[in-house]
């Protein structure tokens, strides 16, 4: 049993509390108002009431800190301390009454995500993670697979939107994978998830392009601190400036990038 930190205990209550109006909302979706941010890109008054919750709860504990939230951008406190937050993760899924989205809130601390935190509200199942404590799946350890021949692994991506300009690109990528794995590819919808189940060992290898920050900085913490990888498509760390992430166990980083190349 792991004893939490005062971050990650603010975390946890923010989440706990959005996610009631979350599950309401989920079991009146007939009622839902939606509107278009952009193409295919929807955006329900649920984001915006569970988006609501989380900053009114962070800021209530933490005051001081910053703020990056997908529907309303920044809050600019304390630059050396900045929560990174995703509503809800999986929007599509959400309003098709499909029960896989997620709450995703990461804590950033002079540029370095330091806690997230991925909270599946339909399964009850609360990914944590902290900067040297290990990431946790409702309160027991997880690791990430051991896994080590691409052939056998379960492998996600997500992508691409319809307008997304390497379209060509992503689909190419698809198809290079396609015709390594045996099980083929899973594309669930929520890139946030994508990452938790990494973390948990699920899935062995996470990859896609064009991700936001608040899609990731939660995921990031948590596939690292069960021991996975996290890197741009070159096996650095430039994930965030060249927006292509790859989420893997220890084990197959390396030939995921081989076939990314
Ligand atoms: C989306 C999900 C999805 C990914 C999209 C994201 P949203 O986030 O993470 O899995 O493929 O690129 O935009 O819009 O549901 O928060
Ligand atoms: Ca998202
Ligand atoms: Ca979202």
């Amino acid at each position: 049993m792991k004893l939490n930190s005062a971050n990650i205990n603010v975390m946890v209550k923010a989440c706990r509390k959005a996610s009631k109006t979350l599950i309401r909302d989920f079991g009146e979706i007939e009622n839902l108002q939606v509107s278009l941010k952009g193409p295919g890109d929807f955006v329900t008054n649920s984001d915006k009431k569970v988006e609501k919750i989380l900053i009114d709860e962070l800021l209530k504990a933490r005051p001081s800190y910053s703020i990056l939230s997908e529907e309303i951008g920044e809050i600019n406190n304390d630059d050396s301390f900045k929560w990174i937050i995703d509503p809800i993760d999986g929007t599509s899924n959400f309003l098709h009454g499909i029960p896989h989205f997620a709450i995703s809130v990461g804590l950033e601390h002079n540029k370095e995500i330091i806690c997230g935190i991925i909270y599946d509200p339909i399964k009850d199942e609360m990914f944590t993670a902290e900067k040297g404590n290990g990431s946790y799946l409702n309160n027991q350890r997880m690791r990430v697979s051991s896994r080590s021949k691409l052939e056998d692994c379960m492998i996600f991506s997500g992508g691409p939107k319809r307008e997304a300009k390497n379209r060509e690109l992503a689909l190419k990528e698809y198809y290079k994978f396609s015709i390594k794995v045996l099980t083929p590819i899973r594309k669930l919808g929520s890139a946030s998830l994508d990452m938790a189940y990494v973390a948990a060992g699920r899935c062995d290898g996470f990859w896609q392009r064009n991700l936001n920050y608040w899609d990731i900085a939660a995921g990031i913490i948590l596939v690292k601190e069960a021991g996975g990888f996290v890197t741009d498509f070159n096996g650095e760390n430039e994930y965030i400036q060249n927006k292509t992430i790859l989420a893997t166990n220890a084990k197959i980083n390396k030939e995921m990038i081989e076939v990314l190349k």
